[in-house]
């Protein structure tokens, strides 16, 4: 299959609007990560983004939608009190809410949990690809499963070209980590996946917040998490990432250490202000604070791979505001190798 690459043109919306009408896919920016996206009420549709992707079944879907009147059909219930106050604060954007779900939904979006986790991106491409497929749109991170999410239309084709029919290239995310995932089935939204809004603000909004204990530690043998993407290694660039974490000039100590004791081939990922702490071992900065930082983590990963790294240190940063999130995916994609200064 060719994989055309489009700007978000109105006449690449229609287009892409149309394979998706048709029951195809496509790849689509969004503020957060690009999506690979097919009708959501089409199961056939669904299960080739399942297949491009290698994604495995049990992973449930993400529906995103564009106006608000889009919702009540997709749940089971008119959404509580907490949901209405979160969807006025947040959407659209990067917050992704867990509804019980109707009977329009296919098992395949929701890999038969009978929830659904509801989106409304902000992109305007994004929005505007959802209004003229006229329907709602099931998708995950446009990646081949296990590998970084893309921030950017190169990443989706270095992962899916000859998989997919089109990629609307609308530039680089602005968020950069995917979007925050609640359950809110008690008092307190619960956090299943820290991403694009933060913690501090759904508890400001909501008078609390609970951050689900799986968001930063690996699932036990045999436990079931419950949001399933959380037991699949994500992230992963190839080389050994190794997260060092502790007090600011003892990390520095502990990663020049480690730099020069390991083989060749070794990468340092640090925050742009501490870069001169490494003097010329090389190098990948990623911003000024934990905001840039979620911006160009993933790419960071990919750049880390073309560049052949063996060894990758990368700083720990803290768990507050989107820190929580780049620590998150940071553990993941060093599979919890994090080491005390
Ligand atoms: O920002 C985002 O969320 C991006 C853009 C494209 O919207 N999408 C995304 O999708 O990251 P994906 O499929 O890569 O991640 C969706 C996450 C997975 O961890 C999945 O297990 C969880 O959301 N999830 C989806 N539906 C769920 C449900 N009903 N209950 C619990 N977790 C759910
Ligand atoms: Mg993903």
């Amino acid at each position: 299959m060719r994989t055309v690459v489009e700007d978000c043109s109105e006449a690449a919306l229609k287009r892409a609007a149309d394979l998706i009408r048709r029951g195809d896919i496509c790849a689509f920016p969004t503020e957060t990560v690009y999506g690979l996206g097919a009708d959501a009420l089409n199961p056939r549709a669904v299960m080739k983004i399942f297949a491009a992707k290698g994604r495995p079944g049990d992973n449930p879907l993400i529906v995103h939608i564009a106006d608000i009147n889009q919702l009540r059909p997709l749940i089971s219930a008119a959404p509580g009190e907490t949901a209405l106050r979160l969807a006025a604060a947040f959407w659209p954007g990067a917050l992704t809410m867990i509804f019980p779900r109707s009977d329009i939904i296919p098992d395949c979006v929701t890999a038969n949990l009978d929830t659904v986790g509801i989106r409304m991106p902000a992109h305007p491409a994004a929005r505007r690809l959802i209004a003229l497929s006229g329907a709602p749109i099931a998708a995950p991170s446009a990646n081949s499963s296990g590998r970084p999410s893309p921030t950017g239309a190169a990443h989706v084709f270095a992962d899916l070209n000859g998989k997919i029919p089109m990629i609307l290239d609308g530039g680089e995310c602005e968020v950069g980590l995917e979007s925050t995932v609640v359950e809110l089935s008690g008092e307190f939204p619960r956090i299943l996946r820290p991403g694009g809004v933060t913690a501090e603000d759904i508890a400001r909004v909501a008078g609390g917040a609970l951050i689900d204990d799986c968001v930063l530690r690996p699932l036990k043998d045999g436990e079931a998490p419950i949001s399933p993407g959380t037991k699949y290694r994500h992230y992963a660039p190839r080389g050994r990432l190794t997260i060092i974490e502790g007090e600011p000039a003892a990390v520095a100590r502990k990663i020049r250490d480690m730099y020069d004791s390991a083989p060749e081939n070794s990468l340092i990922l640090a925050l742009t202000p501490r870069a001169p702490l490494y003097g010329n071992r090389r190098l990948i900065k990623l911003g000024a604070d934990d905001n840039e930082m979620a911006a160009r983590l993933f790419d960071a990963l990919r750049e880390a791979d073309a560049l052949g790294a063996e060894n990758i240190f990368a700083e720990a940063v803290p768990r507050d505001g989107m820190g929580l999130a780049v620590m998150n995916r940071l553990a993941r994609a060093a599979a919890f190798n994090i080491v005390k200064a």
